[in-house]
């Protein structure tokens, strides 16, 4: 008899997967930029010192959007700096990670990177020591065509053509107390609110208008932040009508020292789709408030597994520190594939995501300098899960087993189903978090007559496996006799104890 019964029917959806939620996040920060994805004199460098085996595996994990340049350190970061000619550009102080920022790298090659690498970028303005000025004039430098000082300033440095750049984060985390220059929520959502009214005048186009830019203002940096969900609220009381997305940020770790520490870790998944119920529930609040029409989504753009209890290692004040090199586990890989069913059971609502971070700072891409860059075990899910959770996601109903995590009950069988009329493709992607195999039967309804066409688990590890420089393969997907089908509609799965699994159907 199967002991999780997991239920699924073609007509009750969620909604429709935006692509932009297998986004990802790239800050001047540690080995991010400056030996993670541009190195030059690296063997695979191209004439622009951007390593093409890093590009190579970001196109691998299906990345659409990066957001750029922070993250904290765009609160303290003049755009000015990195622009022109490079001899001419001036090292400065990065306070957000006690470095020294060289500004060899800047928004024209971030931009020239972008195209090379086929990605959408995402620009975060500088809310701290910026003004709406400061966010105006890199606006018209990116995407006025020409006759303005700075769009004539770009097209003398770099490019003819505007940017075109659609995406635009106001901030970065403003109610943190370690942001540079942090506001209050009233404070902040006066600025925000000006600034995004002033970047709507220079692109000409309304909010919900076809091709306009779109913004994204700041919500709470994390769940446990005192001022969450008040933060939330007022920001967009004052910002509801101008701004397109909210944004949320989470990071889960794995503490040894707490009470169950497995049960703890585990339970982040269903924590994760908690906390983005909440903050739907306060924008649905403020749109039933102003009574309005316009729909404001979340931008999760940081989401990911942090250990951020790791001490530093390396001294102040250098440029591209080794810091935040978290290196993921087996154990990490899995509460990150419940994150990534999290994203997808809220497709309605979460509408662009970022993984933070996306090469050697907390980032599924490690890189050795003049050498290799590997596959980390959180790459897989993400790869698989951006290459086939595409379409809508199918609202899934379950007899799962539960456990207590240190943020109440979790599912033992966390799983998100989806389905790509386009390619008539269903997909589940599923964590057992029990440590006992499950029996699980899958019922798929409405879809036609499904044929299962590939499994793929990754089970069998160590807790603490990883893939590492010596060792690239330590935890890697296997691919597994795909699944018998009955009446077209019903598979039988033994899941693994502790294991991610992903199946793809056909119709
Ligand atoms: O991603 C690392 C840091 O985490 C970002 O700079 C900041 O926004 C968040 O606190």
């Amino acid at each position: 008899m199967p002991k999780t019964k997991i239920f699924a029917d073609k007509n009750l959806k969620i909604g429709a997967i935006d692509p932009n939620i297998y986004g990802s996040f790239l800050e001047h920060l540690g080995r991010a930029v400056y030996g993670g994805i541009y190195e030059p004199g690296h063997p695979s460098a191209d004439k622009d010192g951007f390593r093409e085996d890093v590009v190579a595996l970001i196109r691998e994990l299906g990345v659409p959007l990066v957001r750029y340049p922070g993250g904290n350190f765009v609160s303290g970061y003049d755009w000015k700096d990195g622009i022109g000619k490079k001899s001419e550009r001036k090292a400065r102080l990065d306070l957000a990670w006690a470095s020294v920022e060289p500004n060899e790298f800047g928004t024209d090659e971030f931009m020239k990177w972008c195209k090379k690498a086929g990605i959408q970028p995402m620009l975060a303005v500088n809310m701290g020591t910026g003004t709406p000025k400061d966010a105006l004039e890199l606006f018209e430098y990116c995407n006025h065509p020409s006759g303005t000082y700075y769009s004539d300033l770009r097209r003398k440095n770099a490019s003819e053509e505007p940017y075109g750049v659609k995406y635009w984060c106001i901030g970065n985390e403003m109610d943190g107390p370690w942001q540079i220059c942090g506001l209050t929520a009233e404070d902040y959502g006066k600025k925000a609110l000006n600034t995004m009214r002033m970047l709507r005048w220079a692109d000409a186009k309304k909010a919900d208008e076809e091709g306009a830019v779109k913004f994204v203002v700041c919500g709470s940096c994390h769940a446990q932040m005192p001022t969450y969900p008040e933060w939330d609220r007022i920001v967009l009381e004052h910002t509801y009508e101008e701004t397109n997305y909210i944004s949320m940020h989470q990071y889960y770790q794995y503490r040894p020292s707490s009470k169950n520490p497995l049960e703890d870790f585990l339970g982040s998944a269903d924590n994760m789709g908690d906390f983005i119920d909440t903050v739907r529930s306060t924008i649905n609040y403020v749109r039933a408030k102003n009574r309005s029409k316009h729909r404001v989504y979340i931008s999760f753009d940081e989401w990911n597994i942090w250990s951020q209890d790791a001490p530093r290692t390396e001294p102040n004040w250098v440029k591209a520190p080794r810091i935040l090199e978290d290196v993921y586990t087996f154990r990490d890989m899995l509460v990150f594939g419940g994150m990534m069913n999290a994203l997808l059971n809220h497709a309605d609502v979460v509408k662009a995501a970022c993984l933070a971070q996306l090469v050697n700072v907390i980032a599924p891409i490690m890189t050795q300098k003049g050498g290799a860059a590997i596959r980390q075990t959180t790459f897989y899910p993400f790869r698989y899960v951006s290459q086939n959770g595409r379409g809508e996601t199918i609202r899934s109903i379950t007899t799962s087993g539960s456990f207590d995590s240190m943020y109440g009950k979790a599912r033992l069988v966390n799983e998100a189903v989806t389905h790509d009329a386009s390619k008539r493709e269903v997909c589940v992607f599923l964590c057992n978090y029990g440590q006992s195999p499950e029996e699980i039967e899958l019922e798929l309804r409405s879809f036609g007559d499904l044929v299962c066409r590939e499994y793929v688990c990754i089970a069998g590890n160590d807790l603490d496996a990883a893939n590492t420089f010596s060792s690239p393969d330590a935890v890697v997907p296997e691919q597994r006799e795909p699944l018998a089908v009955k009446d077209g509609t019903k598979a039988q799965l033994r899941a693994d104890a502790m294991s991610w699994n992903f199946l793809r159907f056909s119709y």
